[in-house]
């Protein structure tokens, strides 16, 4: 007895019918919830369907609008998300809930077959994870996945493939442990999937990932620029979670990946000419303040010059676990300068991992991103084994916040990362 959910904008009304059309013919599903941001084109579109399906799958469909849960944030996905969660409660005939994008052009009956197979095993939540462009992905890589690693590296949290992914199944127990959570209900904004996975985790809810290999196939972005609210709100969902402890250890399993198509390979994520122009634009002497009182020498000198000319090179992963242990310390969401200073910080370190790591191939950057975040587990686990004095087998929870010990550590990284190139092997255009 499953309810399928999509919460929708404006879609491309076909494919939206299309994937409803899916979801109703599965054997599993009893109901189908449709969550709308406002009543538009879609919504008209799902409503027509509606009795079709209804008479053609006998299942029940139910179109709703997104009710405001969140009231100090910007309403958008999050409560989207946990107006579902609200009804679902209110409907015991439901014993599992399913969250699909309504846009992914590649949704088939596979992703619910594979979810529904590992909650019949016990699991308390199924994530769907997917082959990704080596440029895409570069919130979860660069703030959630990096984030998860450095504050909470011996947990569950540090190891999930993609934590900000929003296709996956809950079950009732799951639901009850996030709905009932006020953090996760005042979390309205795209912070929701972070605020879902990390509470899931702390609550030590059991989790399984299964693998899509076709990919998700849906709309793509233009310049970082279409992503900066996405980033800022996903930074402070972690920076909010901070001084949270979460127990060591957490059952997870893990179907392993296959051969990632070469669609997924070629694709670029963003465009690159839109982005160079974001590091020049939008400067105050404010930000220039900021950044000299708070940050490293070597990012302050290299972000000033690329106000003037695009550069990244600077920008690296040390680099970037340094300033982002500045911005867990004194990032203010709402506060302007605070926000495009992270959001430059980011760019610069999108654009490096491109072209430091993306020209190199496929493999290449993809392991460069996993080692990054490897290298982070391994040092912060260590720094927290020396602070709490703790051995390390052992040891069910640190007695410190992680934060706590992170911000006695210097935040520094290995050397050189295996899958790194010497600067020496590179073509390097002077600038
Ligand atoms: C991410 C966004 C960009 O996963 O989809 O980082």
């Amino acid at each position: 007895m499953s309810l399928v959910c999509f919460p929708f904008k404006e879609e491309d009304v076909a494919i939206v019918v299309r994937n409803l059309d899916c979801a109703a013919s599965h054997p599993a599903v009893t109901g189908i919830l449709c969550v709308g941001f406002s009543r538009g084109e879609t919504w008209c579109a799902i409503e027509n369907a509606k009795p079709l399906l209804e008479k053609t799958y006998n299942v029940r469909v139910v179109l709703i609008q997104q009710k405001r849960y969140g009231n100090a944030l910007r309403g958008g996905k999050g409560d989207g998300m946990n107006t579902a969660l609200g009804y679902f409660l209110e409907h015991p005939e439901y014993t599992r809930i399913h969250f699909y994008d309504a846009d992914i052009v590649s949704f088939s009956a596979e992703w619910i077959t594979k979810a529904e197979k590992q909650a019949d095993l016990g699991y308390d939540v199924v994530r769907h994870y997917f082959p990704r462009s080596s440029t895409d992905a570069m919130i979860t890589w660069f703030v959630t996945k990096v984030g998860f690693a450095l504050l909470w590296p011996r947990t569950v949290l540090s190891e999930i493939e993609q934590p900000l992914g929003g296709e996956l199944l809950l079950t009732q127990r799951a639901v009850e442990v996030l709905f009932n959570d006020p953090r996760v209900r005042a979390q309205s904004d795209w912070g929701i999937d972070t605020l879902y996975t990390f509470v899931a985790g702390q609550a030590g809810l059991s989790l399984s990932e299964v693998y899509i290999s076709e990919g998700k196939v849906h709309a793509l972005y233009g310049g970082l620029r279409d992503l900066r609210t996405m980033l800022i709100e996903c930074f402070s969902a972690i920076q909010s979670l901070k001084n949270e402890n979460v127990p060591v250890g957490g059952i997870h399993r893990m179907e392993s990946a296959k051969a990632v198509p070469e669609l997924v390979k070629q694709k670029v994520g963003y465009d690159i000419e839109k982005t160079l122009k974001l590091l020049k634009s939008h400067w105050t002497p404010r930000q220039r303040e900021l950044l000299q009182q708070h940050f490293d020498s070597v990012l302050v000198k290299g972000l000033l010059n690329a106000s003037e000319w695009p550069s990244w090179s600077f920008a690296d992963e040390d680099c970037w676990v340094g300033a982002y242990h500045k911005f867990l310390e004194h990032f203010e969401k709402g506060d302007e300068d605070w926000e495009e200073l992270l959001f430059k910080v980011w760019v610069c370190r999108v654009l490096n991992h491109t072209v430091r790591n993306v020209l190199r191939g496929y493999d290449a950057a993809m392991g460069s991103l996993r080692d990054f975040i490897w290298d982070t587990v391994q040092k912060s686990t260590l720094q927290q084994f020396k602070l709490s004095a703790s051995a390390p087998i052992h040891t069910l929870a640190s007695g410190h916040s992680a934060f706590e010990s992170l911000a006695n550590g210097k935040g520094k990284l290995r050397k050189k990362p295996k899958w790194e190139t010497d600067s020496d092997n590179m073509c390097i255009v002077k600038q």
